[in-house]
């Protein structure tokens, strides 16, 4: 029996997770793979969950990094820094690293890149999108014959949560953020979640990833779900739409476009079914076709299953594989990425109740070269009434002028949302 001493630091949500899954699991995986798992330091601030004293570790440096036994480092404290100088520390002595971080990995990737392939150490985060789902992994080692062209993920448990339940319950969504706060499903300080941080984040690695070119957050546009009503989602639905926070990236030759925006998708896409916390990741590659991979996407234990498939495999690994793209801070000269994509949008419109003003609006997003699949107003009889309207696909561009446009005449009183419609 192989015997793999493992040090845990973060004693949170997923790193009691994991403390719990090795106890659990342990013989587990020494029938199955042939593998004792030893764990043999935790290094928490403070130890909520009851663990042996000989275990505590108080000194990352002297306890771990120094303890030449120690061959694998879960890092679970999340942040950049100190989890950035702990990881290149335990790489430089040659300890293969597993982290759930995807703040840090996205933003510093290739520097963590260099420093596992200088030391030979391995460097592992299937944790770090997707929560318990296996998608790394499976666009590592399952889809490499493919050439990935197009993604599209709700990678956000938090907001799917609050959307479902705005759409289920027809609650606003203050209403449903101060629920989900009060239940753990939402950070005190929501913004990394609301605003499409996590999403991009986690789409800069999935996109690098799928397309073998490394896609820095920076040319990620990004778009919360702040701005989203109750209106919008009554209106999207009563058109047959679902709406989603959603991560989307294709590349066509060299030309890669990422976005994290709501995005309105016919209720009939395989996303559209995706509940509450839940996560799924819908890809199409040239030879498997498409595919969706779901299951839930944080959690103690959900995320501490996908570490734990990390730590089993680099164990099984005689030498590790690293990143073949390039992989440096700024994307490869190669790669061009696109901010003018196509999609077609739902708009709605406050416009004044009188005759002819749909015509003028119409007007105006032809002379954009913009045009409209469907209307919709149903409301009549006051000043000033609802007009929502579904574009064919259209230049980001032209919309977003045609919008100005727009938002100057007496007709509009107001562009009350602007959401892109994928199918
Ligand atoms: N939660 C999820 O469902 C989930 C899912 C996927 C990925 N992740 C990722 O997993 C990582 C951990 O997330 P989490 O939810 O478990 O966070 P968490 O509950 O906040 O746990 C982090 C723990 O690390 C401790 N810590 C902070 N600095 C430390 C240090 N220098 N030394 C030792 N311990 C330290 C914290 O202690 P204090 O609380 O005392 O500061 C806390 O107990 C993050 O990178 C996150 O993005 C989480």
């Amino acid at each position: 029996m192989r015997e793999v001493n493992i040090a845990l630091i973060g004693l949170g949500t997923v790193g009691s997770g994991v403390y719990k899954t090795i106890c659990l699991q342990k013989q587990r995986v020494e029938h199955k793979e042939g593998i004792s798992l030893n764990l043999k330091k935790v290094l928490a601030l403070e130890y909520a969950i009851d663990i042996p004293d000989s275990l505590k570790a108080t000194d990352f440096y002297a306890d771990i990094v120094s303890d030449k036994s120690i061959d694998i480092v879960i890092e679970l404290i999340g942040g950049i820094s100190p989890a950035k100088e702990f990881i290149l520390a335990a790489l430089g002595a040659g300890k293969t690293v597993v982290t759930a971080n995807k703040d840090l990995l996205a933003q510093h990737w290739p520097e963590l890149n260099a420093a596992a392939k200088a030391s030979g150490a391995g460097l592992y985060f299937e944790a770090s999108v997707g929560g318990g789902i296996p998608i790394i992994r499976t666009i590592w080692e399952s889809l490499q014959a493919n050439e990935i062209t197009s993604m599209m993920g709700i990678i956000n448990g938090t907001t799917n949560y609050i959307l479902t339940k705005m759409a289920e319950e027809k609650l606003s969504y203050e209403e449903v953020l101060a629920q989900a706060q009060a239940q753990g499903l939402a950070e005190a300080n929501p913004k990394s979640d609301v605003e499409g941080y996590d999403a991009m984040y986690k789409l800069s690695i999935l996109s690098s990833l799928a397309f073998h070119a490394r896609v820095p957050v920076e040319y990620i546009y990004r778009e919360g779900i702040t701005g989203i009503t109750l209106e919008d989602i009554k209106y999207g639905q009563e058109l047959g739409y679902t709406l989603k926070l959603l991560a989307i990236s294709k590349r066509e030759g060299n030309t890669v476009q990422a976005r994290v925006h709501p995005t309105m998708i016919p209720n009939t896409h395989p996303l559209a079914s995706i509940r509450g916390a839940f996560n799924a990741i819908y890809l199409h590659g040239n030879i498997v076709d498409d595919i969706m991979l779901y299951g839930r996407g944080a959690g103690d234990m959900p995320t501490a299953s996908a570490v734990m498939s990390d730590v089993i495999y680099a164990a099984n690994q005689a030498s590790h594989k690293y990143t073949t793209f390039y992989n440096e801070k700024d994307a490869s000269s190669e790669m061009t990425f696109e901010k003018n994509w196509e999609s077609a949008f739902f708009l709605r419109l406050i416009v004044l109740d009188a005759p002819n003003v749909l015509a003028k609006i119409a007007g105006i997003f032809g002379s954009h070269g913009v045009s409209l699949a469907s209307v919709m107003q149903k409301e009549h009889g006051s000043e000033s009434v609802p007009l929502v309207l579904i574009t064919h696909k259209a230049k980001e561009l032209s919309v977003k002028q045609a919008l100005g446009e727009l938002s100057k005449i007496k007709e509009v009183t107001s562009v009350a949302n602007a959401i892109r419609v994928e199918s």
